[in-house]
């Protein structure tokens, strides 16, 4: 019995680990993720009949269990880091950097003479701009992943890696003859999903990433490895360090077989016979970069013959074989008209430069963000200053370089304020962190914000409150708190400027009717860190009522599928601030509904994801997302063999060609409204 759960659990493991391979290696998939997740659960199982079979290389261990403790990195003498120190038995060497063709042919002369021949063989590949990390395989199996760091010495960054499922935790090394081998790569965020996780964070009142290379370092390096696992972090195997085992003839041929043992290389990688075939593929690049899901720096042209690479040798910073061609991000220049700072609906003090309307990239550009007190010093940007900015892979435009130095004299240097610009409390930047957030919780700027998210069509979806109509009844004292919206009475508002009568009781049976919203989009309105829509909803449903989640356990929370650490201690904290136990106490007296029906089973489309593309006819395709939500649906922003539904508009995008592709159901409005009745 027990020896057929052994062989059964091999078999799953080796079937898992061949889905995963097709998945995330080749983009291929054979079967559904209902079908994938059926052969995890089952795995799983059966480890938990029988943990002793448990192996460090079982797919089951890819998420790890408990981020580092304390005590862990306080061993290592870096306690607020924690990640264990690596040293590179290969040093990481980094690439000699070229900008322009002539360089390029300088580094290729180069070659030509210290090798003694004319004819050079090179593989260019594309320059990710990403991490460059190391993973060691023993005897088959990954036991160790590592940054770069300073080229000599990394960080053990094992836990983070082995959540990213295009890295093989087993390899079949040993069958060509391996001992042990080192493989580099570069980690990197794909754009749509950078775009998302901003997207995310934004609703849920944190900073997003300055761009996807930013979140993919931030990912990696975080202390708990659950967090990591739900990052869209990507990997291309491009390197070699120590390995034991037969040699190599050619970089080409080492990468094929890379290829062979499970790892992403790159497809667009290509042997050229000359320096022509480069100048080629350079301005092919050029064009075609932008047409990629992930950003590209620029080309990394290699000496393809190991024996003449040897020969080559290196400096001690890089190799004599290989040379980088950067491309320069499009850039435009532009004045900058004023420094603002802005403050967030979690008190984030931000630094935005407005500048003289420029094109960049393909858009107009008015604003571009200057990040944090850091960068500002960094730059030493003033008003009045010309200054070159760049939208290379960010979504915000930002300012790289201030041109003419020499207005300095007559402009004071810009300073973060030492107060919030808006109350003028004190601003506090925690340690480690880069961000100054505002203390003051009723500070009005973040008042403001929080109103407005509160009113937002997703929460409470209360009519006629806007920007205009926030900034008066929070600057004449009138609303201090979400509660205060309900005590407001048609004298109260009708006194406001460009307030008709009219619209005042419109205003009013707005906030009134809202009062039906009901939990979820209470919950979500309520603006607590962490909490975006789809994590409200999950949360009204399983709770039913603000009571209940009020009082409901960091444990119980964490226990929930969609909610890790961070959000369940968030929550905690919410719900343990007194002037926050107030406000729900008066909203409560209000009568706004606090409960949620709980629905057996969850919501008609629990479970299922759906994507959208095209005008709707009927409803906004926020209203859209909002019902799916509701029913207990997801909403992503790209189609993938894990989407269930694309409901199309009328001129639908690329997302509809996909979808027929790989065969994904496709809705119209009409079939959508059938299935949410249903
Ligand atoms: S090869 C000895 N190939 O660029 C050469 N590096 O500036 C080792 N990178 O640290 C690197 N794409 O993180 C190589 N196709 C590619 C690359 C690549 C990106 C990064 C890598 C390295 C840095 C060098």
């Amino acid at each position: 019995m027990s020896d057929s759960d052994q062989q059964k659990i091999e078999q799953l493991r080796k079937d898992i680990q061949r889905h995963d391979h097709l998945y995330y290696v080749k983009d291929a998939p054979e079967i559904t993720d209902r079908e994938y997740d059926r052969l995890m659960e089952r795995l799983k199982e059966l480890e938990a009949k029988h943990p002793e079979w448990i192996t460090p290389d079982s797919p089951t261990q890819r998420v790890g269990g408990q981020p580092f403790s304390k005590e862990f990195s306080e061993e290592f003498g870096e306690p607020q880091r924690g990640l264990k120190p690596v040293t590179h038995k290969v040093p990481m060497l980094s690439l000699d950097n070229t900008y322009n063709v002539e360089e390029l042919r300088d580094f290729h002369n180069r070659v030509v003479k210290n090798l003694g021949t004319k004819e050079v063989e090179y593989v260019v590949e594309l320059k990710i701009d990403g991490l460059g990390v190391s993973l060691t395989y023993e005897d088959g199996i990954l036991v160790r992943g590592a940054t770069r760091g300073d080229g000599k010495t990394g960080e053990d960054i094992t836990a983070n890696l082995k959540t990213l499922r295009s890295i093989p935790l087993t390899i079949p090394m040993q069958k060509a003859g391996y001992k042990t081998m080192e493989v580099r790569g570069e980690v990197y965020m794909n754009r749509r999903g950078f775009d998302a996780l901003n997207r995310k964070r934004e609703e849920e009142g944190e900073a997003p990433f300055a761009n996807p290379r930013n979140a993919a370092a931030g990912s990696l390096r975080l202390l708990d490895s659950r967090i990591t696992a739900s990052r869209p972090l990507h990997i291309w195997v491009y390197a070699l360090g120590h390995f034991e085992g037969p040699a190599f003839n050619t970089h080409f041929e080492m990468l094929k077989q890379m290829g062979e043992f499970g790892f992403r290389t790159n497809p667009n990688t290509r042997l050229c016979q000359s320096f022509d075939d480069i100048q080629k593929m350079i301005d092919e690049w050029q064009e075609k970069q932008s047409t990629l899901d992930y950003d590209v720096d620029g080309l990394v042209i290699k000496v393809n013959s190991i024996a003449a690479q040897n020969k080559l040798g290196s400096t001690n910073k890089h190799p004599r074989w290989a040379a980088a061609f950067k491309y320069e991000a499009e850039e435009a220049e532009t004045v900058v008209q004023d420094i603002r700072v802005q403050v967030g609906r979690t008190g984030a003090v931000t630094p935005v430069a407005e500048l003289t309307p420029v094109f960049v990239s393909g858009s107009t550009v008015s604003r571009a963000t200057l990040h944090n007190e850091d960068e500002i010093v960094r730059l030493d940007v003033r008003v009045g200053d010309r200054v070159v900015i760049i939208k290379a892979g960010e979504i915000i435009p930002k300012v790289i370089r201030v041109l003419d130095k020499e207005r300095k004299g007559r402009q004071p240097k810009f300073k973060m304020p030492k107060t919030c610009p808006k109350c003028d409390s004190k601003i506090e930047r925690p340690e480690g962190e880069a961000v100054w957030r505002c203390v003051n919780a009723a500070c009005p700027a973040q008042l403001k914000e929080r109103l407005l998210h509160f009113a937002s069509r997703n929460a409470m979806d209360i009519d006629h409150l806007g920007t205009a109509m926030v900034d008066q009844l929070v600057d004449t004292g009138k609303v201090k708190s979400f509660y205060e919206l309900f005590d407001l009475q048609l004298e109260d508002v009708s006194g406001l400027e460009r307030m008709a009568e009219k619209s005042g009781k419109n205003l009013i049976d707005a906030i009134a009717k809202s009062k039906q919203a009901g939990l979820a989009r209470l919950v979500f309105g309520l603006g607590i860190r962490h909490v975006g829509q789809r994590v409200a909803q999950v949360l009204a449903q399983t709770y039913g009522s603000m009571d209940a989640l009020a009082k409901a356990p960091y444990e119980d929370l964490e226990a929930i599928d969609e909610i890790g650490p961070r959000i369940a201690e968030s929550i905690r904290e919410f719900f343990g601030e007194k002037h926050n136990k107030k406000e729900l106490c008066k909203l409560k007296q209000h009568k706004l509904v606090m409960t949620e029906e709980k629905k057996a089973g969850g919501g008609s489309l629990e479970g299922k994801q759906f994507v959208l593309t095209g005008t709707l006819e009927n409803m906004t395709r926020d209203e859209a997302k909002r019902k799916i939500i509701e029913a207990g649906g997801r909403v992503t922003s790209s189609v993938s063999a894990k989407t269930d539904y694309v409901l199309a508009g009328t001129d639908p995008g690329s997302k509809l060609t996909k979808a027929q592709k790989l065969g994904i159901a496709i809705l119209s409005e009409k079939e959508f409204q059938k299935l949410l009745d249903t």
